[in-house]
């Protein structure tokens, strides 16, 4: 079995090198926490950066032009990945509300979050999707290796041999933990079936209190059509040397059901597989069940 060049294990889970610095990384959670804080996680490819422009969005009070103004290459530089080289340090001395982003697994998250300060948005998104996502964001990403095939990577995503680890793994213990930190559960799914209702239970949940008219203004730039034609939301402006721009886009798609059109039959069997035995106590079924699982 082939190792995956760009990966560094570090207690448990799969970080980047170049990326990452693990004893930074184990700094994380030791962070002290502010009530305002707020961290939007997820396996990687399950809809961060449509929860960044939301929560942007819901700061602003649906002023657009004010969110783009505030970042200057992409909404990652306001809402940053905390687990990245250096955001952990300007999150220390960041002023109020500190919004962020994270692959990162629970064990690796701030402590202070279990004393219920501060807020976790967690997305989950049908791990099929995800698969094929991922598949195509190797390609445009360089800090990842380009996919030799799309087999050879449908078997190191089932393996979790992938920046994020395994996607079973990680859904699970978050969703475990809901109940030891203030978490929102929302599903990728949920949100392309009804932005309009995810729009307010995340508002909600963030005890924002917004007009008709802004609230209007959040879910419509928070489409994917809006989105895209946002330069700083759709990420088109960051550099070459991290993006393979020509190959493709960071956002691709922005539907359910794209592994149809990729996985084989056999594969979605093996998938399939995998995903009864790793789910099968798992208390919770997912809107995916109904329209996708063959
Ligand atoms: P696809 O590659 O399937 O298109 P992440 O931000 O976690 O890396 O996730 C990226 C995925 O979310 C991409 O999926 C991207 O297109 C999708 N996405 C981003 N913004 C979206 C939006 N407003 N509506 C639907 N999907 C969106």
């Amino acid at each position: 079995m082939e190792q995956t060049p760009e990966l560094v294990a570090h207690r448990g889970f799969n970080l980047i090198r170049g990326t990452h610095d693990p004893h930074d990384v184990d700094c994380i959670s030791k962070l002290e926490m502010r009530d305002s804080d707020v961290f939007v996680v997820t396996y990687p490819k399950s809809g961060t950066i449509w929860m960044q422009q939301i929560l942007l969005l819901l700061e602003a009070k649906g002023d657009v032009a004010a969110v783009s103004a505030a970042n200057k290459s992409c909404n990652g530089d306001v809402v940053s990945w905390i687990e990245v080289i250096g955001s952990r340090e300007a999150f220390m001395t960041a002023p109020s509300p500190r919004l962020r982003v994270s692959h990162l697994p629970y064990h690796l998250m701030p402590v202070a979050l279990t004393q219920k300060k501060g807020k976790v948005i967690y997305v989950a998104r049908n791990p099929k999707d995800v698969l094929v996502s991922y598949y195509y964001f190797h390609q445009l990403a360089n800090m990842l290796e380009t996919p030799r095939s799309f087999e050879d990577f449908f078997e190191k995503f089932l393996r979790g041999d992938v920046f994020g680890s395994s996607w079973f793994q990680h859904l699970k213990t978050w969703y475990s933990h809901k109940d030891d930190v203030n978490m929102l559960f929302i599903t990728y799914e949920e949100m392309i079936q009804d932005l309009n209702a995810a729009v307010r239970s995340i508002s909600t949940f963030l005890g924002k209190e917004l007009t008709e008219e802004q609230l209007a203004s959040v879910v419509k730039y928070s489409t994917f059509g809006n989105m895209r034609k946002i330069p700083q939301a759709n990420y088109e402006q960051v550099s070459d040397d991290m993006f393979n721009h020509p190959v493709g886009k960071f956002m691709r798609k922005g539907t359910i059901g794209d592994w149809k059109n990729h996985f084989t039959v056999a594969q979605n069997d093996i998938f399939e597989r995998v995903f009864q035995s790793e789910m099968k106590d798992f208390p919770v079924s997912f809107t995916w069940d109904k329209t996708d699982v063959a």
